[in-house]
């Protein structure tokens, strides 16, 4: 048997160790999802207390418990280390490091470029590296693959690699890592192969492209079809304002139609470690090659300019009322970038914040799932959301529509609301004093 028929065969009988480097919200779900599927996971991560906890039986990622970390470390299934030490014993090793932009929007692939450092020593033959961290078109190929054909390795034959990138969407019930489709691009046939069945193991459906540009490619693309149309949605509810007719009324009717159309909503700005980022990726690459996407630059720009068109918002509202911004009571609802998550990476509600701060305000938030903010200069804890709250605040702001906030409380208690998500549209009363985008 070749190296390839060796390891297809302990995948199939899930004998195969796996090394899971990264054990974030994208490496501790597969590492949780292979684990359960009876995998062995050796999972690894430079951050010392995260290695820690895990060890100790504690997820510190809202969709997974400890419970499920539990039982995985009882049935000797999961072993977490901050040392690359175990990963020349695996047979797969899956990269799941962040890929944050620069402060001038260019990638920083280093987590990338370290972990490879890492693993390169003891990198064996027989192994199958795949690279899950969302990046830029070629980098399996430019970074990966020319490092490891240094060692000497022969791709396809005596290692193997691959990209694939994840899809999963914190917080959403319905699709899961077990019925998302995952998209697989091997450097060779062999390497798409083999990393397919490696997911079929956690995953209903492997759709296999032809190499992993076009993987690496696929997942810019969807990120960057959220931002284009969510930026269209944030200008329609420009646009609405002008003409005095309701956005959400609009797209809702336009959603009737049964084919040809998706709805997004408008809000304030995009968040999280995708949608705002990942497009910038693909810009990035393509504009070293001489081409000036359009699209991605405009939606971009629109998105990040809705937290100052949030502010803009509030401070019309208070001025309506014969106030004025400055020395303003604010009381922000849900600072997270989505509903019911506990991620406030890029969340708009922070650039919202800061924004406020600078221009005076007095500052108080609500989020049953932050409750402290960091915000560089000063750390608020979160507010109990109480009827005297709402009531003494000059202006609550609904940021992030959080299922659990009392909706008709808000509605009644406060004397003014800007609810830039919609969320008070079922509440029939108190709507003169509801603001929306
Ligand atoms: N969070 C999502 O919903 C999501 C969805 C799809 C794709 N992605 C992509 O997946 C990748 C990982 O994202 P995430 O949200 O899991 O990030 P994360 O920040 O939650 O976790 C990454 C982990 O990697 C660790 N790490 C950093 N450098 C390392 C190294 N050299 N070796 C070992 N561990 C290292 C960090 O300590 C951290 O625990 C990113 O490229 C991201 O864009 C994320």
């Amino acid at each position: 048997m070749d190296h390839a028929d060796i390891l297809s065969e302990k995948l199939r009988s899930k004998s195969a160790q796996v090394a899971v480097v990264g054990l974030g919200y994208v490496g501790l779900s597969l590492a949780v999802g292979l684990g359960k599927a009876g995998i062995r996971i050796l999972g690894i991560d430079v951050d010392v207390e995260r290695v820690g906890l895990l060890s100790n039986g504690t997820s510190y990622i809202g969709d997974i418990t400890d419970g499920d970390i539990r039982w995985l470390l009882a049935e000797g299934l999961l072993s977490a280390s901050a040392t690359f030490e175990g990963t020349g014993q695996v047979d797969a090793i899956v990269i799941c490091v962040p890929t944050p932009l620069r402060k001038s929007k260019e990638p920083d692939i280093s987590s990338i470029v370290s972990a490879v450092d890492s693993i390169a020593p003891t990198l064996r033959k027989g192994q199958l590296v795949v690279l899950e961290s969302t990046t830029y078109p070629g980098t399996t190929e430019e970074v990966l693959q020319s490092r490891f054909e240094g060692l000497g390795f022969t791709l396809g034959r005596d290692l193997f690699l691959a990209f694939s990138p994840e899809r999963v969407d914190p917080g959403n019930r319905t699709f899961t890592s077990a019925n998302i489709p995952k998209v697989v691009g091997g450097v060779t046939a062999t390497c798409t192969a083999l990393a397919a069945a490696l997911y079929s193991i956690v995953t209903s459906k492997v759709h296999r492209v032809s190499n992993p540009r076009v993987a690496e490619t696929a997942k810019l693309l969807e990120n960057t079809f959220r931002s284009v149309n969510i930026a269209l949605a944030n200008e329609l509810a420009l646009a609405c304002r002008a003409i005095d007719v309701d956005p959400w009324e609009v797209i809702d009717a336009a959603a009737t139609k049964p084919f040809g159309f998706m709805p997004f909503y408008p809000g304030p700005g995009t968040g999280g470690h995708c949608i705002p980022l990942d497009p910038l990726y693909l810009s990035w690459r393509v504009r070293m090659n001489g081409f000036e996407p359009r699209f991605i630059a405009l939606a971009d720009e629109i998105n990040r300019s809705m937290p100052r068109h949030v502010v803009t918002t509030i401070s019309d509202a208070l001025n309506e009322r014969g106030q004025c911004l400055r020395d303003a009571q604010v009381l922000v609802l849900g600072v997270t970038y989505k509903r019911d998550v506990n991620d406030v990476r890029e969340s708009p509600a922070l650039e919202i914040i800061k924004i406020l701060i600078e221009k005076g305000v007095r500052i108080s938030y609500s989020d049953p799932f932050t409750p402290q903010l960091d915000l560089g200069d000063q750390k608020i804890a979160s507010t109990p959301l109480t009827a005297d709250l709402l009531g003494t605040s000059d202006c609550v702001v609904v940021v992030t529509d959080h299922s659990s906030f009392d909706y008709p409380l808000i509605a009644r208690a406060a004397r003014l609301v800007v609810d830039v998500r919609n969320a008070l549209r079922v509440i029939p009363d108190h709507r003169e004093h509801i603001v929306t985008l």
